[in-house]
């Protein structure tokens, strides 16, 4: 891939929620493209199994809870020097706006937009994330749509995005690039877990996205064939979100 525009070769990427799903593929497509991936998420024996699918030698992998400040810590004393970051560990809980309780509002708010701000934080403090990195966040076309019973969802991924977008400002100094990545329904574990899963497929113009083809679009957003592109939002969602009518 050497040469090639969107070639990741000579650039080190932590992923997390490299476990599963949309980090799992994200690792698996930036190894092919001649990344070195840090891997994290909670479970070490679904981590190694990533580690496992990996094209080439030199990746890694830190089981952490990203909503725990101690294991938080050591990964990132842990994490080599990285020209990349992709965040997309992430939980997607539903409830009922009268039925919001505390716990709920915590849950999805500490993974979803707590645990991505203090990792990039703790990293740009430890002087972790290089010039000219490229950082991305995967947040949801929810952000945009807010359908019934996502309410704190919906606006979890709303802040992540205002974040990226005044981070982008502040580190374009650096030559650092922030981003987001706003997919629609992909079909992971995480769709799985939903109710009716068949009949979100069935509203999207392009019918399922697979967790590759979010993969590619962070290909795009952490190689050098994007490097004019910062402070932006890449919606991947099979046509989903702009009305017919
Ligand atoms: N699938 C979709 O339709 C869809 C649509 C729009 C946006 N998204 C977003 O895409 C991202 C990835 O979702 P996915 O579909 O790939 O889900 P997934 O298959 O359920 O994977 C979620 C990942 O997050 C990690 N994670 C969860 N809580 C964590 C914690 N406290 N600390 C560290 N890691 C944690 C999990 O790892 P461990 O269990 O090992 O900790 C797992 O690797 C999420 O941010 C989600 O909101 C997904």
């Amino acid at each position: 891939m050497s040469g090639h525009t969107f070639s990741l070769e000579n650039h080190t990427i932590l992923v997390t929620g490299a476990s599963s799903g949309i980090g799992r593929a994200a690792a698996i497509v930036c190894a092919k493209m001649g990344a070195s991936l840090v891997l994290t998420g909670r479970n070490k024996e679904r981590l190694d199994e990533t580690l496992a699918m990996l094209e080439n030698s030199g990746h890694s992998a830190i089981a952490a809870d990203l909503t725990n400040a101690e294991e938080l810590e050591k990964l990132v004393d842990a994490c080599p020097n990285l020209n990349g970051l992709v965040c997309a560990a992430g939980i997607a809980e539903l409830a009922p706006f009268k039925m919001l309780s505390q716990n709920h509002i915590d849950r999805v708010m500490n993974i979803n937009f707590l645990a991505p701000i203090q990792l990039t934080q703790l990293l740009l403090k430890n002087r972790k994330i290089l010039p000219s990195a490229s950082l991305v966040y995967v947040t949801a076309v929810a952000e945009h749509v807010c359908p019934l019973g996502s309410s704190i969802y919906s606006a979890s991924k709303s802040a992540l995005t205002a974040v990226v977008k005044t981070l982008a400002l502040e580190l374009a100094r650096n030559g650092i690039r922030v981003n987001s990545l706003s997919p629609g329904y992909v079909k992971t574990e995480m769709l799985e877990k939903l109710p009716s899963v068949e009949q979100y497929f069935s509203l999207v113009p392009l019918k399922e996205i697979e967790a590759g083809d979010i993969a590619n679009g962070i290909v795009y957003l952490l190689s050098p064939a994007s490097r004019w592109v910062t402070r932006s939002t890449l919606v991947i969602d099979g046509g989903l979100t702009i009305p017919l009518r």
